[in-house]
């Protein structure tokens, strides 16, 4: 856990219910050991459908349809899913969620391996979740930048591998190691993409939202590229000293 429990139990001890059907989802899910998102990522999710309101999702990883039947609760009338699952056990459980849920209409299961998958896929979905096998968003990030339009947003869930994200890959078992630089190498592109602009929030297990830009709308078309890593505390004291010496000080 990222995120002080005691927190995090406080913040979901707020949460009100879910309809009846997620609710029993979400049960039988967690019955049955199928990671599905958690209550505070649900909340996250639901607020920014909300505000951002897309008319097309896609979510990259279905497991049992729950949070596919979430997002359908929280976008506009009118919107339509697509969710990809490659794990055959669950994909029948996930056809009889969305039957049960009367959404089979809305939610469109397709299935097989979502990096094959997303590269037939036609866009623009205004909004894609990416909670799938964590190693594997990398490759899925230039199917996703295809997908989106100006505007779109991408969320990707479970970023900070239960942090173990930030420790020096040594620190890290080595049969863990390609996932570990993999999710760095996502997340250091979700920042320097021109392309996008991110958000790298501690929640749940750590969430990224993205927004699509078109990189010659400028916004500073991301220095940070190539600027050195931010000076502090004694290196930046001995360079203000020597700033100040030479009558430099502004
Ligand atoms: C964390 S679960 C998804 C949970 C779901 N979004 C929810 O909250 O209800 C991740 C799912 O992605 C599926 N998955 C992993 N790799 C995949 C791939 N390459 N293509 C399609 N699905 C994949 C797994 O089988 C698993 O069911």
């Amino acid at each position: 856990m990222i995120v002080d429990e005691r927190i995090v139990t406080f913040i979901n001890s707020l949460d009100t219910k879910n309809s009846e059907i997620l609710e029993t989802v979400e049960r039988e899910a967690l019955a049955t050991s199928v990671p599905i998102i958690r209550r505070e990522m649900q909340s996250f999710l639901k607020t920014l459908l909300l505000i951002k309101k897309p008319m097309r999702i896609l979510e990259v990883g279905t497991a049992v349809g729950f949070s596919a039947l979430l997002m359908s609760e929280y976008a506009p009338e009118g919107c339509r899913i697509t969710t990809i699952e490659n794990y055959e056990k669950r994909i029948p459980i996930a056809r009889e969620n969305f039957r049960r849920a009367g959404k089979e209409e809305q939610i469109a299961l397709i299935e097989g391996d979502a990096a094959e998958v997303m590269k037939q896929l036609e866009g623009p979905f205004d909004f894609i979740f990416m909670d799938a096998a964590k190693g594997q968003y990398i490759h899925y990030l230039p199917e996703a930048l295809r997908l989106l339009p100006e505007g779109g947003v991408l969320v990707s869930d479970n970023v900070m591998q239960d942090g173990e994200v930030i420790e020096s890959r040594f620190a890290v078992e080595r049969r863990n190691r390609t996932i570990h630089a993999r999710m760095r190498e996502y997340l250091y592109e979700l920042k320097h993409n021109d392309a996008l602009v991110t958000s790298i929030i501690p929640l749940g297990d750590g969430v990224a939202v993205s927004v699509k830009q078109v990189p010659e709308a400028g916004r500073g078309a991301r220095q940070s590229k190539r600027s050195e890593p931010a000076e502090c505390g004694a290196a930046a004291e001995k360079r203000k000293g020597q700033e100040a010496e030479n009558g430099k000080t502004s």
